[in-house]
């Protein structure tokens, strides 16, 4: 199979559809590695996913670092994506470039972080460095207690604007693609169309240059989604009664046999 690196990502732009997924783990990121995602996440959505919280930002570094490195050790040919948490580049930028590099050394091949304008100064010097940086626009969960709630973003033309001159932004100062998350269909097709590196949607509608989906969703295993998640399987189900079968026997004396 094809050994994804942020060149070849680069070069999908207009070509092919990426479906790019979340894990957390060596297990999951084999099997989505297997299945030939060509990028897997290791998002801070772990926190609600893996680590019971109700948003991002508790997650920490050292949790971030140690996923990485077993999802790394799982994924054999996916481009390996390190989220980087709340906290570790909103902390000046000589820790968010010492934190970028831990995140490297832990496994990953390029790491995430939010934010459009802001945040260019830190990409560029992330790129100068080596490090290949996936941006992320529009509604960013980091900023839950700024919005005041995960709220739509880009709803209004000025908003729009604003989402739009954050995508350029984040492509000028040397991103290597561009995550959409929650935003207006249309806006998300207006920007994959204005900038040169893939868009990745989540939430964002169809016409990004990839998608984002977050493992515990397309699989079942969350039982309450986001509208736009469509289920791949009931993984929820299978376990708990694989669960149960295994309780039920032990109790009943049939295993072991
Ligand atoms: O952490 C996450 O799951 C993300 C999504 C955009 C995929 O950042």
């Amino acid at each position: 199979m094809k050994k994804w690196n942020v060149s070849a990502v680069r070069a999908a732009k207009g070509k092919q559809k990426l479906g790019c997924v979340t894990a957390y783990d060596a297990a999951f990121a084999r099997l989505a590695d297997e299945a030939g995602a060509p990028i897997i996440l290791v998002g801070d959505s772990m926190g609600m996913n893996c680590l019971g919280y109700e948003t991002t930002l508790p997650v920490k570094l050292e949790e971030t670092l140690s996923a990485v490195a077993a999802v790394s050790r799982g994924a054999k040919d996916a481009l390996v994506v390190g989220d980087m948490p709340f906290g570790s580049y909103q902390c000046g930028d000589d820790a968010a470039m010492a934190n970028a590099v831990a995140i490297i050394k832990a496994g990953a091949d390029a790491v995430k972080l939010e934010g459009g304008a802001k945040v260019c100064a830190l990409i560029k010097r992330m790129t100068e460095a080596g490090i290949p940086v996936l941006a992320h626009v529009g509604m960013t969960p980091q900023s839950v207690n700024s919005y005041g709630g995960f709220k739509k973003q880009g709803k209004t033309r000025e908003d729009a604007e604003k989402v739009l001159a954050d995508a350029k932004a984040v492509e000028a100062a040397g991103a290597f693609a561009v995550t959409l998350e929650c935003i207006p269909a249309e806006l998300a097709a207006e920007i994959t169309a204005a900038v040169r590196i893939p868009t990745i949607g989540i939430g964002a509608g169809p016409v990004c240059d990839a998608q984002w989906l977050v493992m515990h969703d397309l699989l079942g295993l969350n039982e309450k989604v986001p509208s736009f998640v469509k289920k791949y399987a009931d993984l929820a189900s299978v376990v708990r009664n694989a669960f149960a079968a295994y309780v039920g026997e032990v109790a009943d004396g049939k295993f072991p046999a």
